[in-house]
């Protein structure tokens, strides 16, 4: 398993990459001040988890979820019922969520916080109903909305390609230095800057709704590979 760490003034980001059988990124936020953590979507280890957080000293008091997909949230109840963590997620995930616990929604621009640290919701729908991206200073966690050079597919119920066109028009606005973070390590990098996905990633270039449903839904499977690479403006254009 995977292990990478990125420590900024109030919090540290650890995330654990490629748990089990969907190769899930489960992302830890530790709360400096506080000592209390944040996972976000917790996913089929849910004993291994708590002992991370327990070994490190911090108490696991939030469980934030992007979207329902059962590779997401399937230790979200156990991890719950272990530690007694609130569940956040968006408000128009609920009706898709199979969860037996209390859930706190959240929507676009709300703020989540956890101690001293705080992250920013952004509804980026498309690959789901209602799925969120939490941003935080300098790193967005963004589910399966946006991958390094790639985004989610919309094949499962809610799902929308033209409404996700409209969620990667939001996600362009992030700043440039903000880095990356996905639930599935599908790219060529495990993270990059939005400035690289800017210019490289095929669903946050092509700006025309037609286009881009037209790619999402009928060219980009059959014409990228895993790892995902970044594509020139003149192979996307060649596509389209
Ligand atoms: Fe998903």
């Amino acid at each position: 398993m995977l292990e990478k760490t990125f420590t900024e003034k109030s919090y540290t980001l650890e995330i654990l990459y490629h748990v089990g059988t969907y190769e899930n990124s489960i992302h830890f936020i530790f709360d400096h001040a506080s000592k209390t953590c944040a996972i976000v979507d917790p996913a089929w280890e849910a004993d291994l988890f708590i002992q991370k957080i327990t070994d490190k000293g911090y108490t696991l008091t939030d469980i934030w979820l992007t979207h329902w997909h059962n590779d997401h949230m399937n230790a979200v109840d156990e991890i719950a019922n272990k530690t007694g963590a609130s569940i956040t997620a968006g408000i128009n995930e609920i009706p898709y969520l199979d969860i037996k616990n209390p859930i706190k929604t959240v929507d676009d621009k709300d703020t989540v916080t956890l101690g001293a640290t705080s992250a920013t919701i952004i509804n980026t729908p498309g690959h789901t109903a209602g799925g969120v991206c939490y941003l935080l200073d300098g790193h967005l966690i963004a589910g399966d909305s946006l991958f390094v050079y790639g985004a989610g597919h919309c094949a499962m119920p809610g799902a929308d390609a033209n409404v996700l066109f409209h969620s990667m028009q939001k996600l362009k606005q992030i700043e440039d230095e903000v880095l990356l973070h996905c639930g599935h390590d599908y790219g060529s990098q495990i993270t990059t800057t939005m400035a690289q996905q800017k210019s490289g990633n095929p669903f946050l270039m092509i700006d025309n709704e037609d286009d881009f449903v037209r790619y999402r839904n009928h060219i980009h499977d059959g014409s990228r590979t895993y790892p995902m690479q970044p594509v020139s403006q003149q192979a996307l254009d060649a596509l389209l």
